[in-house]
């Protein structure tokens, strides 16, 4: 009995002994291959950054910029959601180019921070043309609509957009707490550089419009730093001869003036809606665009397209023309 206990102590002493080397074997083998792993990682790093634009390199840099790169993202993402909100009003209207001047202002507007659009229909039903496109482009919108009333229709001269943009203002009077709002006609073009601006804008701001009558401009006249003026090819008896693309308001301001309207008068509807805001001092106004110094915006005109004959069903039945004849306004 002696005997075989002491050789059974022996042995599992002997294999004490063996586990305890082939740990340690496994432990040098282990540390070796992970001393290779670093270095081959490291050399990886040194390649990639000599390499060119790349900045990270190996697995361990990399998860630091990515988390500093989600974290810088969080931090603009946070600064921009405290940005004051500009509402832009767009009027609108059924005809051939509207489609494509949606999609080119909608665009632009992609680039804007904290921003809502109104895109508001002159019509007594919403194209669903319009609201698929609005959907598309992704900047948050509203789609409402304001026909024209009848009795203008007929006129000659028609007040243009004025049912649409007042429509824009009732949406703000019962929806907006702060922030500033602007009418962008959508034949427009605006650099982006005056939503920047705008957007801090106390009372009312103003700034250089090109592209507007024989003048090829329409703008404040600036001296000493304040309005002593207004540059505009037709003055028409207006006490604020500007363009529609050449001012913004602020949306506390506009609230604390329950009558302001914009008036079914062509030529007069600046004028008139800034004249609703009063009372408004010229040396209230501030001046964008580097004190009025700059062009900004311009009034650009589309040609005008004839509307598009009706597709001949019987020669192209079963084409793509028959969806593409459904997307032209
Ligand atoms: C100029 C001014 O910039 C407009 O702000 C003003 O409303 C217009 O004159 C006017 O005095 O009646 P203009 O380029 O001549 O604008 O006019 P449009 O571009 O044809 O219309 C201005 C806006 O109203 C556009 O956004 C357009 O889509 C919209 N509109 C035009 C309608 O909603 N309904 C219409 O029947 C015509
Ligand atoms: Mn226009």
């Amino acid at each position: 009995m002696g005997q075989i206990s002491r050789i059974l102590i022996e042995s599992s002493s002997d294999l004490v002994k063996m586990k305890t080397a082939t740990k340690m074997y496994l432990s040098v083998i282990l540390s070796t291959l992970c001393i290779m792993f670093y270095q081959y990682q490291l050399s990886r790093a040194n390649f990639l950054t000599l390499q060119g634009n790349e900045v990270s390199g190996g697995i361990n840099s990399m998860a630091t910029i990515d988390d500093q790169n989600i974290c810088n993202n969080l931090k603009k993402s946070a600064e921009l959601a405290s940005l004051p909100p500009l509402y832009i009003i767009t009027p609108t209207y059924k005809r051939p180019e509207q489609l494509a001047e949606i999609t080119r202002l909608g665009y632009t507007l992609k680039h804007v921070p904290n921003v809502l659009w109104l895109v508001i229909e002159d019509a007594a039903v919403p194209n669903g043309l319009v609201t698929r496109q609005l959907e598309r482009i992704g900047v948050p919108f509203e789609h409402l609509i304001a026909p024209m009333p009848e009795r203008f229709k007929k006129r000659v001269v028609k007040p243009r957009g004025v049912s649409n943009r007042n429509r824009g203002l009732a949406w703000i009077r019962k929806n907006a707490t702060n922030g500033v709002f602007y009418f962008a006609d959508d034949d427009n073009t605006y650099d982006l550089e005056i939503f920047n601006q705008m957007r801090y804008t106390k009372k009312v701001s103003m700034w250089p419009v090109g592209l507007v009558t024989k003048f090829g401009l329409s703008t404040p006249i600036v001296r000493n730093g304040t309005v002593s003026g207004f540059y505009d090819g037709w003055i028409g008896g207006r006490r604020y001869p500007v363009d529609m693309a050449g001012f913004a308001v602020n949306v506390n301001f506009f609230l604390k003036r329950p009558k302001a309207i914009m008036p079914y008068h062509a030529g007069y509807e600046e004028d008139k809606f800034l004249r609703s805001l009063g009372p408004l001092n010229n040396t209230e106004i501030e001046l964008l665009a580097s004190n009025c110094t700059e062009i900004l915006t311009w009034h650009t005109q589309t040609k005008k397209n004839p509307l598009a004959q009706p597709l001949d069903l019987r020669k192209y039945n079963g084409t793509n023309l028959v969806n593409l004849q459904k997307l032209i306004v």
